[in-house]
């Protein structure tokens, strides 16, 4: 094996790790990421134990509080499940979703049906039925790996806004469909690949609070929905955060962090910060759960089963009665019925009846074989992003009117087969999300460390306005791009 080949198996590798921002902290999660991210380009298909073993996380859990019974469920490799009866039945529901990469999904609370999902690759999407059917709502998004999504209502304009959190900063989106504009001030210091976790703490003094790879960040709300700059959070300064949750009603914050200290917890709105005690301190946190009417009861989610509190965090139990995996990803409460509580983990996902003292296993999750993926991907009709340069023996696409890509676009390959059309047609790889935008920036970030040379990256850039020139009848402010690069 030469040298550039190492390279590229380590740049595949580096790719599917980064695709996994918390997990990839865990050197079991890499060996994960790596497998089920080999390709065989010849084959146009996986190749290796991600063809019989299941890479499922789970990243998010949903519970709708109009609809009872109603879950969505986001996965790193299926997309988004459904299920309509309280989980004792599940669909696959991505119809639309051009990246099966979803790391977060939220339910509006203005408006009824409505959903987003935040893929990594793909941006993000929207759903007016109830996750039967999605769209992308990427025009003019400057970044489309998106990673966590928060909600809040505008009362001026009784809409609500969408705030992503996406691996190079934090985008605004008001109106339908919604205009992005990146609201990253304050976080230039920044040099971290990843950002984790995003939430609206909405007080009397509303803010965002947006964990990263290096610290936690926050960002004041005026009362006119004009936001500032982001501040860090001086206590947390390096800490991986990976979750947050706020509780308005008494100002009660909490951040959960991987590998760095446990649970750090506020109780002033954000001034002062406390590490917790009681076991938490080394284990790893990926979601927190508060609920909706019990002040201080509040649950998280943990790399040794859920733990759970009812004073705020002073004194911790743990539940892992039933839970056959306890290394839990993701954490939801049903609003409608708080005693009931879901638990995610590495391809499983499970049920609390009684506040999480008992849990149960929910079967028939659609978790398909990647091939199967594929296939039900490519029953979407989605157009070629390029037409074939190579023998490919998976899925062809047809005749494309799209322009031939420039030679040095290949390079691309290195990291991520994003340019390649039969790896283009796997869900969990890139694709081109159509989402009118200036290139440059993101062409000269992923160029560094690669050969492409200044020449090659204005080819590129070149090549890619073209292929996302806007379609007329989608009026779109003009792109903005002005996120600081990639340090
Ligand atoms: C050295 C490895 C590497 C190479 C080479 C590479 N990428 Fe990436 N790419 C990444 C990683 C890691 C991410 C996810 C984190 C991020 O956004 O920085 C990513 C994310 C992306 C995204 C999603 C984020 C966005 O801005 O929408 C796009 C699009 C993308 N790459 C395009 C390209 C293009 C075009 C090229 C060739 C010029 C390329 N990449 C070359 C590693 C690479």
């Amino acid at each position: 094996m030469n040298r550039s080949m190492i390279h590229n198996a380590l740049l595949i590798a580096a790719v599917g790790v980064a695709g996994m921002i918390g997990s990839a902290l865990c050197s079991s999660d890499v060996r994960a990421a790596d497998a089920s991210k080999s390709v065989d380009v010849a084959q146009g298909k996986p190749t290796g134990p991600a063809q019989s073993r299941s890479y499922h996380f789970i990243r998010a859990v949903a519970v709708d509080p109009r609809t009872p019974g109603v879950i969505f469920v986001a996965t790193d490799n299926q997309g988004l499940l459904r299920s309509l009866d309280g989980g004792a039945t599940w669909n696959l529901a991505n119809a639309g979703l051009k990246n099966y990469l979803v790391y977060d999904v939220k339910i509006s609370s203005a408006t009824p049906n409505r959903l987003y999902a935040a893929t990594w690759g793909g941006g993000v999407y929207q759903s007016d039925d109830s996750g039967v059917s999605w769209r992308e709502i990427n025009d003019g998004l400057g970044n489309t790996a998106a990673g966590a999504l928060a909600l809040r209502f505008d009362a001026p304009t009784r809409r609500e806004i969408l705030d992503v959190e996406t691996s190079i900063g934090v985008y605004e989106g008001r109106g339908e469909p919604p205009v992005w504009r990146p609201i990253s001030e304050g976080l230039r210091g920044w040099n971290g690949p990843q950002f984790q976790s995003l939430i609206l703490f909405e007080t009397a003094a509303p803010a965002l609070y947006l964990g990263t790879e290096r610290g936690l960040y926050t960002r004041a709300l005026k009362t006119d929905g004009k936001a500032r700059g982001w501040k860090e959070v001086a206590a947390l300064k390096g800490k991986r955060v990976s979750a947050l949750a706020g509780d308005a009603a008494n100002g009660a914050l909490y951040a959960g962090t991987v590998a760095d200290g446990g649970l750090f917890i506020s109780r002033d709105g954000g001034a002062t910060w406390n590490a917790a005690t009681g076991g938490l301190e080394k284990l790893w946190l990926r979601a927190i759960a508060l609920h909706p009417v019990r002040r201080g009861l509040l649950y998280v989610a943990t790399g040794a089963g859920v733990w759970k509190s009812d004073d705020g965090g002073e004194t911790w139990t743990v539940l892992t009665d039933g839970l056959t995996d306890p290394d839990v990803r993701a954490l939801a409460i049903d609003p409608a019925a708080p005693d009931r509580l879901y638990a995610g983990t590495h391809g499983a996902l499970f049920r609390s009846d009684d506040g999480g003292a008992i849990w149960t296993k929910l079967e028939g999750l659609p978790f398909d074989p990647v091939e199967k993926q594929s296939t039900a991907i490519d029953a979407q009709t989605i157009p070629p992003a390029i037409p074939p340069t190579g023998p490919l023996s998976g899925p062809q696409p047809g005749p494309s009117t799209r322009p031939t890509p420039p030679a040095a676009f290949a390079k691309c390959n290195q990291c991520h087969g994003w340019t390649d059309p039969a790896l283009n047609q796997k869900p969990t790889y890139w694709r081109t999300a159509s989402n009118r935008r200036n290139w440059r920036a993101t062409v000269t970030r992923m160029s560094e460390g690669t050969t492409i040379s200044p020449e090659e990256q204005a080819q590129i850039t070149a090549f890619l306005d073209r292929y996302t020139t806007p379609e007329p009848s989608h009026p779109q402010a003009a792109p903005k791009s002005s996120l600081p690069p990639k340090r």
